[in-house]
Order: structure tokens, then C-alpha cells, then sequence
């Protein structure tokens, strides 16, 4: 049975009833292709830079698989101030770089502040 898309074309409901279970496969087929077509452009050309913008790191040792500090208790004083936003110049330490980047993104990171009681 072959379609009569031309005869009904002014009724769209009543067209589908006549497509022939041939052109519902190849309309199908014809979907899933385009859906994944645009599915594999939207994650080349969105994704990379997506997942750039993403990283917490932007520059910070890169040729290290990971960044880690530790430190001695015992050794840090009365006083430590920690980056969290990861654009300090003197990372791990905070210089205050937290403050550019909250007014360029709208985001609103500070620092770890580490301190002895007062007592
Ligand atoms: S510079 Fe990164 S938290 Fe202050």
C-alpha cells in the first residue's frame, strides 16, 4: 500500500493513516539518522569548549595528573590562607585572585582560612 501524502495533504492526521509500514521504517530511520547526526555535531562543536570551561584548573602544574599539597600542622603557624578558586598566583595560597574571578563570572569562591583558637 503506497502512500496518498498528495491527496490529504490539508488533513495531516488523516494522511498518517495511509503511510504504508515501508515509509514509517524509512521515516524512522530517517530520524533516528538526523537525531544522531545533530547529537554528534552538538558535542563536537559544543563539548570541547564546554569541558574547557569547566575545569576548575586552568593552568596550575598541568603536566601533573594531580595537584596536591600537604602540609604539616605542626608548620603552619598562627595563620594559612588556602586557594579554593585556583587562580592564584601563589597557589596553594590565596593572593586574592578569588575576587576578579567572582566579578567575571558571577561565581562566589573565597579561601580556606586556616587559624589557631584564640584563646
Ligand atoms: S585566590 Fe583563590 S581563593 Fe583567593
Amino acid at each position: 500500500m503506497g502512500s496518498v501524502l498528495s491527496l490529504y495533504t490539508t488533513n495531516t492526521a488523516y494522511v498518517i493513516l495511509f503511510f504504508s509500514l515501508a515509509e514509517w521504517v524509512c521515516a524512522g530511520a530517517l530520524a533516528v539518522g538526523a537525531a544522531a547526526v545533530g547529537y554528534l555535531a552538538y558535542r563536537s562543536l559544543s563539548c570541547k569548549d564546554k569541558c574547557c570551561k569547566s575545569m576548575v584548573n586552568q593552568d596550575i602544574q598541568k603536566d601533573n595528573p594531580k595537584v596536591v599539597h600537604a602540609f604539616d600542622i605542626e608548620d603552619l603557624g598562627d595563620k594559612a590562607v588556602y586557594c579554593r578558586c585556583w587562580r592564584s598566583k601563589k597557589f596553594p595560597f590565596c593572593d586574592g585572585a578569588h575576587t576578579k574571578h567572582n566579578e567575571e563570572t558571577g561565581d562566589n569562591v573565597g579561601p580556606l582560612i586556616v587559624k589557631k583558637k584564640e584563646s
